[in-house]
């Protein structure tokens, strides 16, 4: 196990919640006490392994951030032709706002396999449950999660079984099928998903992958926070706004700045982590507001934006950390908010937005409009997935070839 082609610096993994030490190279789910483990590198050495100058001459994709991810063996390094992630800045919408020296980028994830930034943390997973001897994979999934694994674990070689609410958008539960695994619709949501994972893991026989239950996802999702900040030349944003479910992705980029600020590469300040959730499922706002550590289940969950319907967070603590130690907040925006932001910015802009990218819009107009992020700010907004699966609105005009045309109208 421990011949590597590619050089890592994985010391050893950590309970997020004890510090408690864990052995690198085993297959690991939770900590002994249920939460996150987090993977350690030796980053003094790893600092010493590669400059900016060398990375700056790879191609595209996770793997050209090799030193700060886990896997040793490229034979295990699967991958679907990653792209670097478009920044797209929106400056019609900034004239609107009144930005004054400010501006509001997206960070548009849609361009990445499968269409969502759930391509990162699978890939990593998949990765390592090839390289620790893994065969079958299970996950609950609100959609692009499961696409991801599908797509990432065929190309592996791995089965996978996937869980999704059975109304989780269409597009999403035929492409995992089509991508090799087998999905199951259930009439519950996430969390039910998720047990059922869980509960089956012994007589299925398969490794659940649920988001922060295995180490390797965030990872992955710490890819986010390294190329945003190469992007940007080695500095970040004032605020980033993220689409928060599950978390992985504000946790992971919170690790990946910490980590480049370890070794150097990062200096000054790091943005302020903003959490947007729907105002229909707002565990980590309501957690947020009331300075509380952890965030209890929230009943009767609903929003259109399904990547955020998720009522319960084994790393609610994790996400509530980042936030409250960059400076940031959390923050709730109703449905209907987020549609307008999503008509807005593709009508203004010619950018369509997942409803969960479109609610980082949304709140990013209220944080402006109550002072919490200046006109004067540069603003990341993460839009995580591609718009195009998600339900449309319906288009009624039609025009009668046989009849006369009123061009004038028209
Ligand atoms: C498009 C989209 N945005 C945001 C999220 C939430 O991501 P995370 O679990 O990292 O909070 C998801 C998760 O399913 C998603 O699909």
């Amino acid at each position: 196990m421990k011949t590597a082609d590619i050089p890592t610096f994985v010391s050893h993994l950590e309970c997020s919640m004890t510090g408690a030490r864990y052995e690198a190279d085993r297959v690991h789910g939770l900590s002994e006490v249920g939460r996150p483990l987090l993977v350690r590198y030796d980053l003094a050495a790893l600092g010493q392994a590669v400059t900016k100058e060398a990375l700056a001459a790879r191609a595209g994709g996770f793997w050209r951030y090799r030193e700060f991810l886990p896997a040793r063996r490229s034979e295990n390094a699967v991958d679907l032709g990653e792209v670097t992630t478009p920044l797209v800045s929106l400056p019609r919408l900034g004239a609107r706002l009144g930005l004054a020296g400010g501006e509001a980028i997206v960070k548009d994830e849609g361009r990445l396999p499968t269409g969502s930034f759930k391509a990162r943390g699978l890939a990593l997973a998949v990765a390592m449950a090839k390289e620790l001897g893994l065969s079958h994979l299970a996950m609950p999934t609100a959609g692009n999660a499961g696409a991801a694994l599908a797509a990432y674990a065929t190309r592996a070689g791995l089965r996978s079984t996937v869980f999704c609410p059975d109304d989780a958008p269409e597009v999403n539960i035929s492409e995992i099928e089509l991508q090799g695994a087998t999905v199951y619709r259930v009439n519950g949501l996430i969390n039910d998903c998720g047990k059922i994972v869980g509960d089956g893991k012994a007589t299925a026989g398969w490794f659940d992958v649920s988001t922060l239950k295995e180490p390797y996802r965030i990872e992955g999702k710490k890819t986010m926070g390294l190329e945003l900040a190469e992007q940007m030349g080695w500095r970040v944003p004032d605020v980033i706004f993220y689409p928060t479910g599950g978390g992985t992705g504000l946790i992971g980029m919170w690790k990946a700045f910490a980590e480049l600020e370890a070794i150097g590469w990062l200096t000054g300040k790091k943005p302020r982590m903003v959490a947007v959730q729907a105002t229909g499922c707002a565990p980590i706002v309501k957690a947020y507001e009331e300075g509380a550590e952890h965030a209890p289940l929230w009943e009767n969950a609903h929003t259109i934006a399904s990547g955020m319907r998720v009522p319960i967070a084994v790393g609610d603590f994790l996400i509530l950390r980042a936030v409250r130690d960059s400076g940031g907040f959390a923050i709730a925006v109703p449905d209907e908010e987020i549609l307008a932001a999503r008509e807005e910015v593709a009508r203004a802009e010619g950018l369509l937005l997942c409803p969960e990218g479109a609610a980082t819009v949304a709140a990013y107009k209220r944080a402006l409009a109550d002072g919490r992020v200046g006109t004067d700010e540069q603003v990341v907004l993460y839009n995580c997935a591609t718009g195009l699966k998600y339900p449309l609105p319906k288009v009624t005009r039609r025009l009668d070839k046989n009849g006369p045309i009123d061009y004038a109208a028209l």
